[in-house]
């Protein structure tokens, strides 16, 4: 079981309230650090005068939300991973349009890696990118990346991405922007789209969940999993008991559906 932080209820609740986010599904000690330091950072007195701001004025309440839901991404994430991803849809037979589910894409870089790996697989797919905040839907819809994001990234998958974009920047290529479609989802609380997927990444998103949600998170995702569609989680997200939700393991934190 999380442990609860019982002082901390009142606010923290009330807070949740204000920003429609279901924070009792997120490990709590967490939230409570995060909170405390945003209205620390804010200069407030405590966390009840940030759940006043919060209630006063929407811009506090997007903050605040961007502020407590963790945005760190970068493109290829755990380069190992992706290789065993890149193996294992290599092997698959071809059969029309691949349709891939970005559950927590950030900023974007995750969406763009699938986009470019299936592109150099040959496959064409079309991607749905999907996050509770907003204000990351936003950015990745704008598709313009700085020099140091794209610093690590090799020449063909430039390539394939990317175009000039304003000094210091590139932009996201018309035909690669064409593929996905961005929109806020919470994972929580919102229906999921019908799918069925053959390519699911939730990825380094289900570490802030509770146990208890995390697995009905999990078991709603696979249901939006085509038979021997494939799940990509975190690296340190590993399913303890893959076989309950009717998955097979194929490399770490990968997973296939069983058909
Ligand atoms: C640490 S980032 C991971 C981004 C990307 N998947 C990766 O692995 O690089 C976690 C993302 O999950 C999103 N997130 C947090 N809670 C969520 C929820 N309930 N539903 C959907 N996305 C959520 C955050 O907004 C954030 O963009």
């Amino acid at each position: 079981m999380e442990s609860r932080t019982s002082e901390a209820d009142g606010w923290l609740d009330a807070l949740a309230a204000e920003l429609g986010l279901s924070l009792g599904a997120y490990k709590r000690e967490q939230l409570v650090r995060r909170a405390a330091a945003f209205a620390h950072q804010r200069g407030l007195d405590g966390p009840w005068e940030l759940v006043g701001r919060v209630r006063a004025d929407r811009s506090w309440a997007e903050e605040c939300r961007h502020y407590l839901t963790i945005h760190v991404t970068a493109f290829f994430r755990d380069p190992p991973y992706w290789a065993w991803l890149e193996q294992l849809l290599a092997a698959r037979p071809r059969a029309g349009r691949l349709r891939v589910w970005s559950a927590a894409a950030a900023t974007g870089a995750e969406p763009l890696s699938v986009a470019a790996l299936l592109r150099r697989l040959g496959y064409p797919a079309d991607i749905l990118a999907t996050d509770v905040d907003e204000r990351v839907i936003r950015q990745a819809e704008a598709g313009e990346y700085g020099a140091a994001e794209i610093g690590g990234l090799d020449e063909t998958v430039r390539r394939i991405l990317f175009e000039a974009g304003s000094p210091g920047s590139v932009r996201v290529r018309p035909e690669i922007r064409a593929q996905i479609r961005y929109r806020r989802l919470d994972l929580l609380q919102d229906p999921y789209p019908a799918g069925p997927f053959d390519l699911i990444l939730c990825r380094n998103v289900l570490i802030y969940f509770t146990a208890e949600e995390r697995h009905r998170v999990v078991g709603r995702l696979v249901e939006r999993l085509a038979p021997a569609g494939v799940l990509f989680v975190g690296a340190t997200e590993v399913l303890l008991n893959p076989e309950d939700f009717g998955l097979t393991v194929v490399f770490p934190a990968l997973y296939r559906r069983r058909a």
